[in-house]
């Protein structure tokens, strides 16, 4: 699941830096990102539904999903592969933003946008703002009539489909925060259309994460046509947004369909259902994030214990890294799989059933729950845990004090920070009840 492959002396090698090297240079726990790899991705992703697309005889715009992993370097990779950016806070704009983005070709998400991020949205002219419940409407319309704008803006509807995956993750289905309801989205948008203040450009649903078919999608887009020809009926309707979700292989278990393909499937059922309602192919729009930036990713760890545990039938190897659920938390969060590798060599030891962990206070502080790593992994190994670039670094937290690690770049040979690793000093500066902070004591 990744593009990592090794070097003769059995090293992991990364976008043609070897692991050993890399961990020399920056330390561990390391985040390592395959610039080539993510940039393919993105590539790939905008020329399979652009091909989709055109078959349906229409276009297609692709957003990246900054939630996924959002920098700097990584809005200018995307942005270079041809592709519009989605954030969902005041934070993943303002970065958007600073990182020379085009505010036309950004999306702005959010079930509870402050006021003053919708304030900035609409002053910073983003191309589209997402609104998530009826409240907003009136917020988003005085915000643009005050700024002495039209803002265009896509509804965002529960289809009822509840995408099978982890149900923290499912966002289709009625009992849930996101979204309004399908049975409103006719009135709800005839409301939007009524704000001079304000451009309707479509409806828009996110069914979940971590899918790995065009069913799903397939079924929302049905469902969500019936509403959006009603409202096509009355003016056009520019756009269709299906959102983000395409799933990626975190182990050699997950096998989601070539995106080649999932791409015609929701292109298809998208065509078929309009002319089947009468209404011409409206422009399409998607959000990935997890399958453009997650496979680039790569987290080296050290080991630093070995702790045969006895179980039923057998030992277990409690393989303790020197970083855990504050650099991944979506083992403990939701039960995620990965894959383990030892990065600095290979060996001829027979595998043993291990389990990953971190260094955190608590036993659910684990990173993989089930690999076979060879019997003889031992202190000073370095780990790879392949398939980390999507949702690791953006909800890595200081849990315990523990630093962020830094996230490095790798292309042709060459790596680089893109974003700091946090310090201890860093942690101490913002208690306010420390010296080290300035604020206080030192008298
Ligand atoms: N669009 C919207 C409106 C979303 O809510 C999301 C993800 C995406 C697009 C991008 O989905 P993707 O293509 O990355 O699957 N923290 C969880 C995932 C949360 C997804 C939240 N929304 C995880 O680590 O699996």
């Amino acid at each position: 699941p990744s593009s990592a492959v090794r070097d003769d002396a059995g090293r992991i090698v990364i976008a043609g830096r070897d692991a050993e090297s890399l961990a020399a240079e920056f330390g561990t726990p390391l985040y390592v990102v395959d610039e080539t790899d993510a940039r393919a991705r993105a590539a790939r992703i905008r020329t399979a539904f652009e091909a989709a697309a055109a078959s349906a005889g229409t276009t297609v715009t692709i957003y990246y999903a900054g939630k996924a992993f959002l920098s700097g370097a990584i809005v200018r990779w995307v942005t270079d592969e041809g592709l519009a950016v989605d954030v969902c806070t005041g934070g993943e704009l303002a970065v958007a933003l600073a990182a020379g983005a085009d505010p036309a070709r950004l999306g702005f998400h959010g079930n509870n946008k402050s006021l003053v991020e919708i304030d900035r949205a609409v002053v910073a002219g983003v191309g589209a703002i997402i609104i998530d419940s009826e409240i907003e409407i009136e917020r988003v319309a005085d915000a643009a009539a005050r700024a002495g704008r039209v803002q265009p803006v896509r509804l965002r509807v529960n289809s009822g489909v509840h995408a099978s995956t982890h149900e923290f993750l499912a966002t289709a289905h009625e009992d849930q925060k996101f979204g309004v309801s399908l049975e409103r989205a006719v009135e709800l948008g005839t409301r939007i259309r009524s704000h001079p203040s304000l451009d309707f450009l479509g409806l828009h649903c996110h069914i979940g994460s971590q899918i790995f078919d065009s069913a799903g999608f397939a079924e929302s887009a049905e469902r969500l046509l019936a509403a959006h020809a009603e409202l096509a009926r009355i003016a056009p309707v520019p756009e269709l947004n299906l959102g983000g979700g395409f799933g990626i292989a975190y182990t050699s278990a997950d096998e989601p369909a070539p995106i080649e393909e999932i791409a015609l499937g929701i292109a298809n059922a998208v065509a078929d259902g309009c002319r089947a309602a009468g209404v011409p192919v409206p422009k399409l729009a998607f959000e990935p994030g997890r399958s453009i930036i997650g496979p680039a990713g790569i987290t080296l760890y050290s080991v630093g214990t070995v702790k045969p545990v006895p179980i039923d039938g057998g030992t277990r190897h409690y393989v303790s890294v020197d970083g855990g659920m504050s650099d991944n938390a979506r083992t403990a969060l939701y039960g995620a799989d990965y894959s383990a590798r030892i990065a600095s060599r290979t060996s001829a030891a027979e595998p043993a059933l291990a389990r990953v962990a971190g260094k955190h206070c608590e036993s659910g502080d684990i990173i993989v729950d089930a690999e076979y790593l060879p019997a003889d992994v031992a202190p000073g190994d370095l780990l790879a845990v392949a398939a980390t670039g999507a949702y690791c670094w953006s909800l890595a937290s200081n849990y315990n004090h523990v630093p962020r690690p830094p996230v490095i770049a790798v292309r042709d040979g060459v790596a680089r920070v893109i974003v700091r690793g946090e310090t201890e000093a860093d942690l101490l500066a913002r208690d306010a009840g420390l010296a080290a902070s300035g604020h206080e004591g030192q008298a």
